[in-house]
């Protein structure tokens, strides 16, 4: 029963498992509610759908938390920049101008919006039992890059326009705090913070874009929220993830898999630790997924860990592979 926020609350042993985009294309599930609707927006903005696609990996995998059907760029679709998704392709953001976007005063523009995303929030708890339900968003940095690139940035990212830059994350640091807040009214037990793109922030930059604007956000949503746990996930730091939690202080921090989690035990004073195991693992053999399952459960032994990988599912993840890695750690833990 709720092993998801028990580890949050540093008990061991209880290894709680879930998979960031649990629920997407890998599933032929979702593939059939997918190919029934034009967009993807579409289905994320539907509740009555949204929640059901929430719930096919829980069902499927009896995994310990559900997270909400949505996506990050949510937030710079609903504050005027509209998204699309093209299929091999990935998102792609029409031109930003800045007169076109919400300003802080209207954020209840904004709430209206993303209704239907605390609307599913309210189903999906009146539906898991035993199981935590987590919220999400993603950090000012990864969606300033998404909304000045307007695609994904694959391998690097140069900022053209130092100071409009610096307005833009601390509007989003505003909206990204509404979003939660919202999100945690409406039910959601958890909140992850997803900072896909914080590996391309060059070192001399990390303070301003990656650590203060996240612990601009956390210290907003703690004074409201104290007991709502928060995970944060700045992916592709490497060392620098220990200045991170330092300064930061989150809940959990959630590794990606070039992060040693023995590295990890030792430089995060005690926190909770989620995720680092290689997404690519769960595209090879069983023998492998075994391998990988039991590293993780020696190394983390007695320490506050919560399954998941180094960051999302890919489609072409197997699903023999995923059942394999659930069924070894629910047989090893108390
Ligand atoms: O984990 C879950 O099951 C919840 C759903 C979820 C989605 N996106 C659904 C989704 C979550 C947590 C996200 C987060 C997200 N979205 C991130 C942060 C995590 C990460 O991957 O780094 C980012 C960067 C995005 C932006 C985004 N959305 C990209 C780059 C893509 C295209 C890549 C892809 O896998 O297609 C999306 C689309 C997207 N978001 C899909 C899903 C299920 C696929 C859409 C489809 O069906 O075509």
């Amino acid at each position: 029963m709720f092993r998801l926020v028990q580890t949050l609350n540093f008990k061991t042993n209880l290894f709680p498992i879930w998979f960031m985009r649990q629920a997407g294309r890998y599933l032929p599930e979702y593939r059939k509610i997918r190919s029934q609707k034009k967009s993807f927006l579409d289905l994320c903005l539907d509740s009555k759908i949204s929640n059901e696609i929430a719930l096919q990996p829980i069902s499927r995998f009896d995994l310990d938390a559900a997270i909400i059907f949505s996506d990050i760029l949510i937030i710079p679709n609903s504050l005027g920049q509209k998204v699309y998704y093209i299929e091999n392709i990935g998102p792609i953001l029409e031109p930003l101008q800045k007169k076109n976007l919400l300003k802080i005063s209207e954020f209840h523009k904004f709430i209206a919006k993303n209704s239907e995303v605390f609307n599913q929030i309210k189903i999906i708890k009146k539906k898991i039992k035993g199981k935590n339900l987590i919220g999400f968003v993603g950090a000012p940095w990864t969606l300033a890059v998404y909304m000045l690139n307007r695609k994904s940035p694959k391998h690097n990212f140069k900022i053209k326009n130092l100071s409009f830059t610096n307005k833009l994350i601390n509007l989003l640091t505003n909206f990204v705090t509404f979003h939660i807040e919202k999100q945690i009214e409406s039910g959601a037990e958890v909140i992850q913070i997803f900072d896909s793109w914080a590996g391309l922030i060059k070192e001399n930059h990390l303070h301003k874009f990656c650590y203060y604007p996240t612990k601009a956000i956390l210290n907003s949503v703690k004074k409201k929220f104290p007991n709502i746990p928060i995970i944060c996930f700045p992916r592709g730091i490497g060392k620098k993830y220990k200045d991170f939690v330092n300064l930061v202080k989150p809940d959990c921090i959630s590794i990606d898999q070039f992060i040693s989690p023995s590295w990890a035990i030792t430089n995060f004073n005690g926190i909770p630790i989620q995720g680092g195991i290689d997404p690519a693992v769960l595209c090879g053999n069983k023998k492998d997924v075994a391998k990988v399952v039991n590293k993780y459960l020696n190394i983390f032994r007695d320490y506050p860990y919560i399954f998941n990988l180094g960051h999302g599912i890919t489609p072409f993840a197997k699903i023999e592979n995923i059942r394999h890695m659930v069924e070894i750690v629910k047989e090893n833990r108390s």
